[in-house]
């Protein structure tokens, strides 16, 4: 019924325009003339498999990055790379990223985030059941917005433009979809500008052991879905931790991971009162009170990092399975600790537990982290996106913005529902987002 409804909308828009072929569409687009080079000269073959869809049998959403996305490429880890190398092959995967079955429009969409599956199966790239998957949410405002949510935190906006075409609807984006990267490089860059948030700790101690059947699992593993502890959980029971021995740090980590055969646990997967069966072996309770989401007693800080092959979200507390029982206190911004505590008071990021295991971690030079501000909109060096988007072997102590970060201030931070709490790292920070941004 619904589904009827959709395609009647869009039926509707399409009867003035009579049914024209996607390269019809698109090459009457003054905004997507490189697109359509790119199309039309180097992936005629995607073009044609594209221009098989039917709006009434398989309809698609084409996300068209307009020229303005083209122009500022370059700074954008691996699409950067590809047209630089000018690789077809992971050019088509790239646009196979922006290709997503059914209708996504202003029609169909509403405030709540929703993950629809894309036409990018390659495993060398992606490894998520049914293609790795794009975000989607209609955000209200003048004129509203459709919000795409990628790799990297990255948000493409377009407003309600909803391009008719033979086979679906085109959607110009003012930015590229990046397709999510490694569990490693993603934790090891993600929030550069905001150490409160970064995950750095947890990716460390995921490599501190010598058991290396949980980084292997990590990188290779489809569907996987990680709640990180933030650097500064791991900092208030560092002595706990990093005493403990080494199978019972390893069931602690893969106490944080949530296998499936069925796609990853996304923020639109929430649910208050279920549990998640972990790595380890022992149930997550997940629930929900206070405008927030649990597990056991730890709060979801940022939903929806997606990575290569699953998804992460950031969590304000080390769990563990010895305490499956914990409760939240939904009163307190930031839950009590599990493990014993050691104080803190001044927090640097940088210096969390764990952090030295990081892979390829060199020491920061502190001239770099000088140069970041927490209000990644106002970054804009294009030299520092280049060096800090390029390099999957990243130091995690240069990655952290704010030398140091009393761990009130960044647990006085207040977080909304769902994962509007997005302080951009400094991939999208460099100017991906013009004029679309979101202050949530
Ligand atoms: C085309 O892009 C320009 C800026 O690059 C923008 O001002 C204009 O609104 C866009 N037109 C459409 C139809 O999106
Ligand atoms: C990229 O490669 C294609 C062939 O695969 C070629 O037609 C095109 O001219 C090349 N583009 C550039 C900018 O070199
Ligand atoms: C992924 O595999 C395709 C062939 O299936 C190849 O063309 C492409 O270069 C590979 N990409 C990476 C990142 O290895
Ligand atoms: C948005 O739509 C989905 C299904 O399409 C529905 O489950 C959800 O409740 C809707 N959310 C809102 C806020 O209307
Ligand atoms: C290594 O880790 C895996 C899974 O995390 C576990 O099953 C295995 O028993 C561990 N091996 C050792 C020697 O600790
Ligand atoms: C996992 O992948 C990262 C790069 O993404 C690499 O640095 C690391 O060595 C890999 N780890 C294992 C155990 O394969
Ligand atoms: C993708 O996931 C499957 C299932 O977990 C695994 O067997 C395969 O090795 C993974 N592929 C890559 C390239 O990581
Ligand atoms: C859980 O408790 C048992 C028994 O006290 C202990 O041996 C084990 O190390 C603990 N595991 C964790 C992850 O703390
Ligand atoms: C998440 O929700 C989608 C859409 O309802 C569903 O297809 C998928 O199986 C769910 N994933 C999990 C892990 O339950
Ligand atoms: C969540 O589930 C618990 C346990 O079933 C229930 O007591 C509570 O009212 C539920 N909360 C919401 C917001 O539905
Ligand atoms: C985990 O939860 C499932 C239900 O989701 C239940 O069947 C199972 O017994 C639980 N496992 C443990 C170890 O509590
Ligand atoms: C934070 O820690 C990093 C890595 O140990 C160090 O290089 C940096 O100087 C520290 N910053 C402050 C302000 O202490």
């Amino acid at each position: 019924m619904k589904l009827t409804l959709t395609f009647l909308t869009v039926q509707c828009l399409v009867a003035h325009v009579a049914a024209q072929s996607l390269s019809a569409v698109l090459s009457s687009q003054k905004n997507l003339t490189s697109l359509n080079e790119l199309l039309t000269g180097q992936l005629s073959q995607l073009v044609d498999e594209l221009e098989r869809h039917d709006l009434n049998e398989d309809p698609i959403t084409l996300l068209a990055p307009s020229n303005q996305a083209f122009d500022t490429l370059p700074n954008v880890q691996t699409i950067g790379q590809a047209v630089s190398d000018n690789n077809t092959a992971e050019l088509e995967n790239i646009l196979r990223y922006h290709v997503l079955p059914g209708i996504h429009s202003s029609q169909t969409l509403n405030s709540s985030f929703a993950f629809y599956p894309s036409l990018l199966t390659a495993q060398n790239f992606t490894n998520v059941t049914g293609g790795q998957r794009v975000g989607a949410v209609l955000q209200s405002g003048t004129p509203p917005e459709i919000v795409f949510l990628s790799g990297q935190g990255t948000r493409s906006a377009v407003s309600k433009q909803d391009i008719p075409f033979k086979g679906g609807v085109i959607q110009q984006i003012d930015a590229f979809a990046i397709p999510p990267l490694p569990f490693v490089d993603t934790a090891a860059t993600y929030n550069l500008a905001d150490g409160a948030q970064s995950i750095t700790s947890f990716l460390g101690a995921v490599y501190a052991q010598s058991n290396a059947s949980l980084p292997r699992l990590l990188n290779t593993t489809s569907d996987v879905t990680i709640f990180a502890p933030a650097n500064v959980a791991f900092e208030l029971v560092r002595g706990a931790l990093t005493s403990l021995p080494s199978r019972a740090l390893n069931d602690i980590l893969s106490y944080h991971v949530v296998p499936s055969n069925v796609g990853p646990t996304y923020s639109s997967n929430f649910t208050n009162a279920t549990t998640l069966r972990t790595l380890q072996g022992q149930n997550l309770t997940m629930s929900f009170s206070s405008n927030s989401y649990f597990l056991n007693s730890a709060r979801i800080l940022t939903t929806d990092i997606l990575i290569a092959n699953g998804v992460i979200h950031i969590i304000d507390n080390v769990v563990s399975p010895n305490s499956t029982a914990a409760l939240p206190n939904p009163e307190t911004y930031t839950q009590a600790p599990i493990l014993p505590t050691t104080g803190v008071i001044n927090f640097n990021s940088s210096a969390a537990p764990f952090t030295t295991f990081v892979p390829g971690y060199v020491p920061s030079s502190t001239s770099e982290t000088a140069s970041f501000s927490t209000d990644s909109a106002s970054v804009s060096g294009g030299d520092m996106l280049a060096t800090a988007s390029s390099s999957s072997t990243r130091s995690a102590s240069s990655g952290a913005a704010s030398p140091s970060e009393s761990v009130t201030s960044s647990a006085s931070r207040v977080h909304s529902k769902m994962g509007f709490d997005w302080v951009f790292g400094i991939l999208t920070a460099g100017g991906l987002f013009v004029g679309a941004w979101m202050a949530c």
